[in-house]
């Protein structure tokens, strides 16, 4: 990890925006959930509880979705805890997921940006452990037998850490394990993609991020970040809309 990989040149800024001002594909009418199974992780809130929504609108074919529970009646909603800075909330999380007849449809969304170096109760750097290991062991869990992940300490060491590089690194490891899984698994098996929702605003992803920098973030967000009504629709396109053809790939701006 380098200080130059976080050089941002024109032509970034350029993606960004066409990114940023991207079309939203939104489900067409017609388009239904009714009697599949889901599982939504970080759902309690920002993209996660967005998403929800629109699973539950597709259940019921409803435009307005505000009060879920009193809204959609026949759907059944389960809230379970899950705590990703811990493996053993992980595994019983999954095992949890295991007891379920069927799984259409796993969105593993819960995600967190620190702004310092702190270890988990694991020992992981926070945002390495959340956004990947626990993703990832999350998958391993509820599809045993699948393979496995190395161990990789470098990002556990507070000599690596860097705030700003952190945080993307995390996901970007994400990257390389779809890639990888995507070889393993068969497609008629389990479709695995990743999605980048953009740059959505009204989440609660700055929390621990300092004052400063989130007011520049919030002024951006404000003008040019997605709803999160639009930003959700993203994980609606790969999870229900798209087929086998995302297998392995990278879903951005509802495109492959
Ligand atoms: N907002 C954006 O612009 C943007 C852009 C690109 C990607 N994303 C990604 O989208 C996902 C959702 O982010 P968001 O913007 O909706 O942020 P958010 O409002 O902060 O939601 C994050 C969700 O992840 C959960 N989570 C965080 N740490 C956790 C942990 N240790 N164990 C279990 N759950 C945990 C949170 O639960 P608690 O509230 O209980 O902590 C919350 O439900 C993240 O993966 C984020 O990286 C967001």
């Amino acid at each position: 990890m380098t200080s130059k990989s976080s050089d941002l040149g024109f032509g970034d800024g350029y993606h960004f925006f066409r990114s940023q001002l991207a079309k939203p594909v939104l489900p067409p009418n017609g388009i239904s959930v009714t009697g599949q199974t889901a599982i939504l992780t970080g759902s309690n809130t920002g993209l996660g509880f967005a998403c929800a929504k629109w699973l539950l609108e597709l259940n019921a074919g409803e435009a307005d979705a505000t009060e879920l529970h009193k809204k959609h009646e026949g759907a059944q909603i389960d809230i379970w805890q899950l705590g990703m800075l811990s493996y053993k909330s992980v595994q019983n999380f999954a095992a949890k997921c295991r007891t379920l007849e069927g799984l259409d449809m796993a969105i593993l969304n819960a995600g967190v940006i620190e702004q310092s170096f702190q270890l988990s109760p694991q020992g992981h750097e926070k945002m390495f452990q959340v956004n990947y290991l626990s993703t990832v062991l999350i998958y391993f869990t509820k599809f045993p037998n699948r393979g496995s992940d190395p161990f990789l300490s470098t990002f556990d060491d507070k000599a690596n850490f860097n705030t700003s590089e952190q945080y993307p690194t995390s996901k970007i490891l994400a990257h390389f394990w779809i890639l990888k899984l995507a070889e393993k698994v068969k497609k008629e098996y389990v479709i695995v993609n990743l999605v980048d929702p953009g740059l959505v605003k009204g989440t609660e992803i700055n929390r621990a991020v300092n004052h400063i920098i989130k007011m520049i973030f919030d002024i951006v967000m404000w003008g040019l970040g997605r709803t999160m009504r639009n930003g959700s629709s993203t994980y609606i396109d790969a999870a229900v809309l798209r087929d086998e053809e995302t297998h392995g790939s990278y879903l951005m701006d509802w495109k492959i």
